[in-house]
């Protein structure tokens, strides 16, 4: 039988790199990959119902309500793809309740990542972040300057990028990280995400590269 696809899930602080390293673990796992923040701003330049009700949320750096997110994410959980090719959580669970309705439904990762970066570093990469809102591409003025002066020109900063914002971002994500953490305490990973992004993948990647040969040898033997 074939072996299950991998479910992941990626947490840390605002800036601590989670959209970058799923940029790369997509690519080398092909799995879907579900980031609530890109969601939300999607349905917010979209202009939808849920886009109009998150954006006040958003834009000063609070939690959108929970019913909104959990309805989104569990929706999209119960497509096609996700069942062939595996799942990615990017910025979700946020609060305990969240992870709750998911326990709820019986939904558990293999793994629950924590990117560990310090808190003067997260300010830094929030301010200095840029994204190309024709691919999608996060970039960083200083640490990764776009390619070209035409991809320059149309780069946009997100409205909760705004060193005060970033400030009471973090202090939301640290006041639910340790309820939201006991949830999975017994797949919870760290990894320093202080390091070139290159350097944090390796580590990734050898986590879900290990992961992906037991499940193939569970279904060998299973
Ligand atoms: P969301 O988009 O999830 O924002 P976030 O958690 O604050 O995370 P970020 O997107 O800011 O950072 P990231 O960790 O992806 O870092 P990145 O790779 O971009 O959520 C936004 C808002 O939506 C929330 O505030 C909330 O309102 C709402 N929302 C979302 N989910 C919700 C939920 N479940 N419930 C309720 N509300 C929800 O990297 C950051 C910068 O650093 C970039 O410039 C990058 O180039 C650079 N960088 C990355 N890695 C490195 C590295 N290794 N070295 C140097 N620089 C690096």
């Amino acid at each position: 039988s074939q072996s299950e696809p991998l479910k992941v899930m990626i947490s840390g602080a605002p800036a601590s790199g989670k959209g970058t390293q799923c940029e790369m673990i997509v690519k080398k796992f092909g799995v879907v990959h579900i980031s609530t923040g890109d969601i939300l701003r999607a349905e917010v330049s979209a202009g939808t119902e849920i886009g109009n009700k998150a954006k006040e949320y958003m834009n000063s750096g609070r939690l959108v309500p929970d019913e909104i997110v959990t309805a989104m994410v569990t929706a999209r959980l119960s497509l096609e793809d996700v069942k062939e090719q595996g799942w990615l959580l990017d910025g979700y669970p946020r609060s305990s309740a969240q992870a709750e309705s998911l326990e709820k439904l019986n939904i558990r990762p293999d793994v629950y990542i924590m990117l560990d970066v310090p808190d003067d570093v997260l300010i830094n990469r929030c301010v200095g972040r840029r994204m190309d809102p024709l691919t999608g591409k996060i970039y960083h003025i200083e640490n990764f300057p776009p390619e070209n002066e035409e991809i320059k020109a149309r780069l946009v900063t997100r409205p909760d990028d705004t060193e005060e914002k970033v400030k009471s971002r973090l202090q939301i994500y640290k006041q639910n990280a340790e309820s939201i953490i006991s949830t999975y305490s017994d797949i919870v990973v760290k990894i320093d995400g202080n390091h070139p992004k290159e350097v944090v993948f390796k580590e990734i990647d050898s986590l879900l590269s290990r992961l992906q040969k037991d499940k193939e040898e569970k279904s060998k033997s299973g």
